[in-house]
């Protein structure tokens, strides 16, 4: 029996604070008339809390799918989060959300192909269902770039915002979902879009950080002409694909980074305005999250309907682009949800923290008793004797037993 992927739960989660044209226009060299006029953008959440970070809200819209789909966190397979703007380098922030929903039986992992990490993902979770490895994944893109945008470059800083989007992914027989998909990548358009420090090639150090090398970089024009082209490409091909023509989409929901490529890609494809999804102008490019949250919103605006066909089709840094096709199962709009059953979520998710925190303590409680220096002692003991010993082989000395030297301090 063939296994098809449908999307059955959705959520997304906005930093409060609203940063608007008129007060980027205060900080940099910039004009609402400007914005607008090049990009399409009027105003973007930016997290200004620092409790508000790329983990927290991804939490948030994690938690928001699984209460649309009903579905709770303990059932849920795989957690995958693209982001361009992880909380740390490692952990992954997917595990941090494993421990904020209490997925107690989920494995957790980050995909970076930056803002067509979303499509990247869902793909990926598709895949897994199909094969057989899952039966819930949640697809999650988050993002706080601000915190990665140099706050005096206005060729950047007026782009970007932060926001998180997920969908809960979930096996079924009945045919749909996911029906094809496209990935592409070309590595030599790198430098195009980069955070050029604070990986392996360039640390972070004083100098980078006194040249602002921490900070994302881009070629506008660069991406630009990329964007127009593979927008197109990528989705006449999985179109293709789908063995569907274009007439057959209801809705292009295309990554929201510029309301002028996405004009010239419905253009090129024939689409018009009412099939082509954009959001933009209230929330600036989310990089993963923007698909994800434009998808909520076309379903609270009822521009989904069971069985529609839909195109996500996305490009980011990488290069990279993605493009699905999705045939939308679940009946819209759904009916509400008793309250009953949102407490019944919200207190699980207290549990969660609860848990959370009692893990941590008993951690705790455990390297007092055992002692944690006295464990890395004999750790770094044993380390050292098998450091000599493998030097030892190196110089071809054996002991009188066989044994390769220890030579012990
Ligand atoms: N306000 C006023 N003037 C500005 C601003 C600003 N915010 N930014 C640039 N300018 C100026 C430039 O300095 C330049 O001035 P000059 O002619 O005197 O040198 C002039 O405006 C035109 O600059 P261009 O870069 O040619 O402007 P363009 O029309 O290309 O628009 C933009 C720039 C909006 C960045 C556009 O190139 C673009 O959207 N590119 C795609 C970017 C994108 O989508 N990136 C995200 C990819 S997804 C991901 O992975 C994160």
């Amino acid at each position: 029996m063939r296994r098809y992927a449908q999307i059955i739960g959705w959520g997304k989660s906005l930093p409060n604070h609203i940063l608007t044209n008129e007060d980027l226009a205060r900080i940099v060299d910039t004009s609402d008339e400007w914005i607008r006029s090049r990009t399409g953008i009027r105003q973007r959440h930016i997290a200004t809390d620092p409790r508000e970070t790329t983990a927290s809200l991804a939490i948030k819209a994690a938690q928001e799918a699984l209460r649309v789909a009903n579905v709770p966190a303990s059932r849920v397979d795989m957690i995958i989060v693209a982001t361009s703007s992880p909380e740390h380098i490692f952990p992954s922030t997917a595990c941090l959300v494993q421990d904020g929903i209490g997925a107690t039986r989920a494995g957790a992992f980050d995909l970076s192909a930056a803002c067509s990490g979303f499509v990247y993902a869902l793909s990926l979770a598709h895949s897994m269902i199909a094969s057989g490895t899952a039966e819930y994944v949640l697809v999650i893109g988050s993002e706080t770039l601000s915190r990665l945008v140099d706050w005096s470059d206005r060729s950047t800083c007026v782009l970007f915002g932060d926001g998180a989007g997920a969908v809960l992914v979930a096996a079924s027989e009945v045919p749909g979902g996911v029906l094809s998909a496209v990935l592409g990548s070309d590595g030599s358009g790198g430098d195009l879009l980069i955070v050029p420090a604070g990986g392996s090639k360039l640390p972070t150090s004083l100098e980078t950080v006194a040249s602002g090398l921490h900070y994302l970089k881009m070629d506008g024009r660069g991406v630009f002409r990329f964007a127009t082209r593979v927008l197109v490409r990528a989705t006449r091909e999985v179109v293709e694909q789908a063995g569907l023509s274009l007439n057959d989409i209801e809705l292009m929901i295309p990554h929201q980074a510029n309301r002028r490529i996405i004009e010239s890609a419905a253009r090129q494809l024939g689409l018009d305005e009412d099939r082509v999804f954009m959001n933009l102008d209230r929330y600036g490019n989310t990089s993963t999250a923007s698909i994800p949250i434009a998808l909520c919103e076309a379903i609270e605006e009822g521009r989904i309907r069971q069985h529609d066909h839909l195109v996500l089709v996305g490009f980011g840094a990488g290069l990279t682009w993605g493009a699905l096709l999705v045939q939308w199962s679940v009946p819209l709009p759904l009916p509400e949800t008793p309250w009953w059953r949102s407490a019944q979520y919200s207190g699980s998710f207290h549990v969660a923290q609860a848990r959370s925190f009692g893990r941590r303590v008993l951690r705790r409680l455990y390297d007092v008793a055992i002692g944690p220096r006295e464990e890395n002692g004999h750790t770094a003991r044993g380390l050292s004797r098998r450091v000599q010993r493998i030097k030892a082989r190196l110089r071809g000395e054996r002991g009188s037993d066989g044994e390769d030297m220890p030579r012990e301090s």
